[in-house]
């Protein structure tokens, strides 16, 4: 480990006082590139940087994200730290908890769904929030509903809970899909529907259109059919189409879009775009707070759910005697007990944020900085012409964010294991992602894990199975891959800081 790695990872566990002038700080951070460590190092870094900028020269219009790299993001060089896992979470601006805490401070918030005047604080705060969301998303009140969850997965949840799968139902989702998509199949099992995945076809990643619409095709013309996609691969960065919502919704599908890795870097225009329910959650897009996230519902197809249960706060009128209830209406049959009423107010400040920004701005970024890792991964090569990497999904920049996943090949072609690339990454203080980020379906497909090997690998386990003894049993064969993921606060030096790590295991 050299010098600076050394002092870079003292930094990041070292508790400093961080109550020193925000200006100081911001001061002494240089503008983009780290600092680097020898004259061939900045020679080399110089070289690349122009390199980059002649491939990708709209990169010169994101300047302001390097402005805001030093003002708002300072910790990330102070810390020392390559921050590569934007899809996994977002990295807050500091003026988002400076705003939010000035508010806590200077507050007095009491538990909503009451007149009282703390109360009533409280609730106003976490309705003009809903209407920025509803604003930010360009969503009408009298189309969709807003409704606050603890994330993502929580959103998904209380679709999948509730929708009314009954026998000869469908639901139908990608492989390409989280597994708190993959895991709405339970729901649909156990209520005698039936599931189907359409597949993703390697290297793109991509499905193919004319077996989607076989797929699509098969709607159970009288019952509910759920379709389940996400906008953005949380594997392989694939965007896809969100033409496929229309299509099926005319054959007969309700649409569950998984918008999660999406939005972070694109904007969602629900008045283009009319899914029937969106999942998303807000530390993704802009960092703080977590725990909170969003299920954006159509009215229409929210009053065909059927809620399992009740609880504090989703209720009008409830009897013990009389054993019944009556929900009530609009999002608050959907959100189950205290909603987070400090941290909700704080998503209107990250909206706020990200608007300041300007969301076409943050693409581009992401855009340049994608393709860049993406052609210098492709060209890196052993001595003996065989490449470093082996990239699953779209190479080039048309429909795909910027995640960018791989495997790492040494000059025999075999494949590394990915928890040896994340632990030398980790001594290098690059926080990246590996395994198989939550997305199994695409996972086979990308590292070619048939049916069979995988149902016996599940079979040889007595009771209970752990990810290693999986692993064991795909014998030979990569069950994890690489995940890098570029975001708002990402910096050339960033990415350079990564393609030198990579290049590292060139032979
Ligand atoms: C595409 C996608 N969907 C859903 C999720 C689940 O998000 P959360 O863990 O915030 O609920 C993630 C998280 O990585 C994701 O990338």
């Amino acid at each position: 480990m050299t010098a600076r790695v050394t002092q870079r990872r003292a930094n990041a566990l070292e508790h400093r006082d961080m109550s020193s002038d925000a200006s100081e700080r911001q001061a002494s951070v240089a503008q983009h590139p780290r600092e680097p460590a020898s004259a061939a190092e900045e020679a080399a870094f110089s070289a690349a940087f122009a390199e980059f900028l002649r491939a990708y020269p709209t990169y010169a219009t994101t300047s302001k994200l390097d402005e805001l790299r030093a003002s708002e993001y300072w910790r990330l060089e102070e810390r020392g730290h390559v921050y590569l896992d934007y899809t996994g979470g977002g990295v807050h601006a500091d003026s988002q908890v400076r705003r939010h805490m000035e508010m806590v401070r200077a507050s007095v918030f009491g538990n909503p769904h009451s007149t009282n005047p703390t109360s009533a604080f409280a609730t106003a705060l976490v309705e003009r929030a809903r209407a920025r969301v509803y604003e930010f998303f360009n969503a009408s009140p009298e189309e969709y509903a807003v409704i606050f969850t603890a994330n993502a997965t929580h959103a998904l949840k209380l679709v999948g809970e509730a929708y009314r799968f009954e026998s000869g139902d469908q639901f139908l989702l990608t492989f390409d899909n989280h597994n708190s998509v993959n895991g709405i199949r339970e729901f649909d099992r156990v209520r005698g529907a039936r599931t189907s995945y359409v597949p993703v076809l390697p290297p793109s990643m991509r499905v193919d259109e004319a077996t989607l619409n076989v797929f699509l095709g098969m709607a159970h013309q009288a019952g509910h059919n759920l379709f389940a996609y996400p906008a953005q691969s949380n594997f392989s960065g694939v965007q896809h189409p969100l033409e496929w919502i229309e299509r099926a919704q005319q054959r007969g599908w309700d649409v569950l879009l998984d918008a999660a890795a999406f939005v972070p870097t694109n904007r969602l225009d629900l008045a283009r775009w009319h899914p029937d329910f969106v999942a998303l959650s807000f530390y993704k897009m802009f960092g703080y707070p977590t725990g909170v996230g969003a299920l954006i519902a159509r009215w229409s197809a929210l009053a065909k759910l059927r809620r399992p249960w009740f609880a504090g706060g989703t209720i009008s009128v409830v009897s013990v005697q009389a054993d019944q209830h009556h929900l009530a209406h609009g999002a608050a049959a959907f959100e189950d007990g205290t909603i987070d009423y400090i941290n909700i107010p704080a998503v209107e400040i990250g909206l706020d944020y990200l608007d300041s920004v300007g969301m076409d701005l943050i693409h581009e970024r992401v855009r340049c900085h994608a393709g860049w890792i993406i052609d210098r991964l492709l060209a890196m090569r052993h001595a003996n012409g065989l490449p470093v990497v082996r990239l699953y999904g779209p190479r080039s920049g048309r429909m795909r964010g910027g995640t960018v996943t791989m495997n790492f090949h040494d000059a025999r072609g075999q494949v590394i294991d990915h928890a040896i690339i994340e632990q030398r990454a980790t001594d290098r203080m690059i926080s990246l992602r590996t395994g198989c980020f939550c997305n199994p379906g695409a996972g086979e497909i990308a590292l070619g894990l048939s049916r069979d090997e995988i149902v016996t690998c599940f079979g040889t386990a007595g009771g209970h199975m752990e990810y290693e003894d999986f692993r064991r049993c795909i014998d030979g064969k990569s069950t994890g891959a690489v995940r890098v993921s570029v975001g708002i606060a990402t910096n050339f030096a960033d990415v350079h800081a990564f393609l030198s790590f990579a290049s590292g295991f060139r032979e």
